[in-house]
């Protein structure tokens, strides 16, 4: 049974995402011009999508990926370009309808002898088991507005259909970055996200060594960007 603060925390976000904020997360999310501190963000999150997908084999044909939190398809498209097979996944509908827009447009531009998987679009909850196993689950900035026991108990549900690694993001705690996240710098006021929720990583650390249901997982990577207003923790726990 997930807990009240999930289901409400998963609630907000399905308004902000798939309303409030989707066009701004369109934006931010394509080649768009965007503001100087939007383009850190930006800049940061390519980063940070290149590093979780290099934690993955080059060659993924044949391997079943999750993209939990797809928002508007950036990383399913990467995956597929790799051969996965992707199974995409986001609470926001209208999200969802641009990364099928999106990548069905980036696949046509390719080359016709280019390798790709495919990449199969559902709106819903990253945890529904209905989704099947897989061998690669990657939540990219989809948890971090989670509280850290939420973020924990998600990892624990996601691990029960992973077979090698779960590969996700979460916002390290900085006097800084509590500072900007106190202001609430991120997006203007009128389309500003629910709260990120900072967490220390030793302290994430502690609450996944005592998950039980994570017990067969070993961290296995992690790795950190700072690129001005985004600063974010990408940790890859693999199955022992
Ligand atoms: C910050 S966006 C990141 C989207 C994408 N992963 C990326 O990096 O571009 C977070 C996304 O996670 C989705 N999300 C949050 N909780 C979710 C859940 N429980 N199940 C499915 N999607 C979820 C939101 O709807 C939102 O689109």
């Amino acid at each position: 049974m997930q807990t009240l603060s999930y289901r409400q925390r998963r609630s907000e976000l399905q308004t902000y995402f798939d309303r409030t904020a989707s066009e701004t997360w369109a934006r931010l999310t394509s080649d768009a011009p965007v503001s100087g501190i939007r383009r850190t963000v930006r800049a940061g999150r390519d980063r940070m999508r290149a590093q979780m997908l290099d934690w993955m084999p080059a060659d993924l044909s044949g391997k079943r990926v999750l993209d939990a939190g797809c928002g508007t398809g950036a990383l399913s498209f990467e995956a597929a370009r790799r051969g996965a097979e992707v199974v995409a996944i986001d609470l926001a509908e209208t999200l969802v309808s641009l990364a099928a827009e999106r990548t069905n447009e980036m696949r046509a531009a390719l080359p016709s002898d280019a390798r790709y998987g495919s990449i199969q679009f559902h709106v819903g909850d990253m945890l529904d088991p209905a989704l099947g196993r897989f061998d690669y689950a990657v939540a990219m900035d989809s948890m971090i507005h989670y509280k850290p026991a939420d973020m924990v108990d998600m990892l624990g549900r996601l691990s029960a259909n992973v077979e090698r690694g779960i590969i996700f993001t979460f916002a390290p705690r900085t006097p800084a970055l509590t500072l900007m996240h106190a202001v609430g710098r991120f997006f203007p006021r009128q389309d500003r996200a629910p709260a990120i929720e900072p967490v220390d990583a030793g302290e994430l650390r502690r609450h996944i060594a005592a998950e039980p249901a994570l017990s067969s997982f070993r961290e296995q990577n992690s790795f950190r960007v700072d690129s001005g207003f985004y600063v974010s923790s990408a940790m890859e726990l693999r199955k022992a």
